[in-house]
């Protein structure tokens, strides 16, 4: 069984209302995006799409909405105009997203990081954090072409521990913190969506 490590919505998160607040906020959590935030490698992607097919609900994946608005691979839009070009338009992409119909939402590995955007993600979504050990993140991204900030290292298992190191912090401000090691892809969807459902008050998967 996929482990939930930690749970923060409900505690310190919620605050105790009128019953009319109450079902104000019972409402605007059922409108709340399902959010995956954690490392690269940690299988945002996948799970999203997994997600969104079993769910029903739409899917936005912020990497690759960026890449159609610039009309660029990641790489490339790295390359040509900068990190801090590319983190304008992810911020500028988060906020479109949130405004959608509540979907999956899979984030690119440091959008959480920024705080500005991790406030949004926490206020408009319930958040949660893919940990993923260093070994299988550098096992999964090997070969992988299409990440700039492993392109030019010569360690990837040292430089995603080094990131890491530096995020980790942050990810665990996420909502729900959900070991991915060992779990099967169908099991953590199952775990992730059934959580959801009990935060937001939805019933179950839309469709089957
Ligand atoms: C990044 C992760 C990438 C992508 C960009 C920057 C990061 O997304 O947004 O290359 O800062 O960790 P994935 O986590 O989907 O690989």
């Amino acid at each position: 069984m996929a482990r939930i490590l930690s749970e923060g919505i409900g505690s310190s998160q919620e605050r105790i209302g009128t019953p009319q607040e109450e079902s104000r906020s019972s409402a605007a959590l059922a409108q709340r995006h399902l959010v995956l935030v954690g490392m690269m490698g940690c299988g945002k992607s996948f799970l999203g799409r997994w997600l969104a097919r079993r769910s029903g609900l739409p899917i936005y994946d912020l990497d690759r909405i960026v890449s159609r608005r610039e009309q660029s691979s990641i790489s490339a839009l790295f390359e040509k105009k900068g990190e801090a070009y590319f983190r304008q338009k992810e911020s500028e992409a988060l906020r479109w997203v949130l405004a959608e119909p509540p979907g999956i939402l899979s984030t690119g590995g440091g959008t959480f990081v920024v705080s500005e955007n991790r406030l949004l993600l926490l206020e408009h979504g319930i958040v949660f954090y893919l940990e993923a050990p260093v070994d299988l993140l550098a096992a999964r991204l090997r070969k992988s072409r299409g990440r700039p900030l492993l392109a030019s290292v010569v360690d990837r298992r040292q430089a995603l521990q080094e990131l890491l190191r530096e995020r980790e912090p942050f990810y665990r401000l996420a909502h729900v913190t959900v070991s991915v090691a060992e779990r099967s892809r169908e099991e953590l969807g199952e775990r992730i969506w059934r959580s959801y459902c009990e935060r937001a008050g939805r019933t179950g998967w839309e469709s089957r």
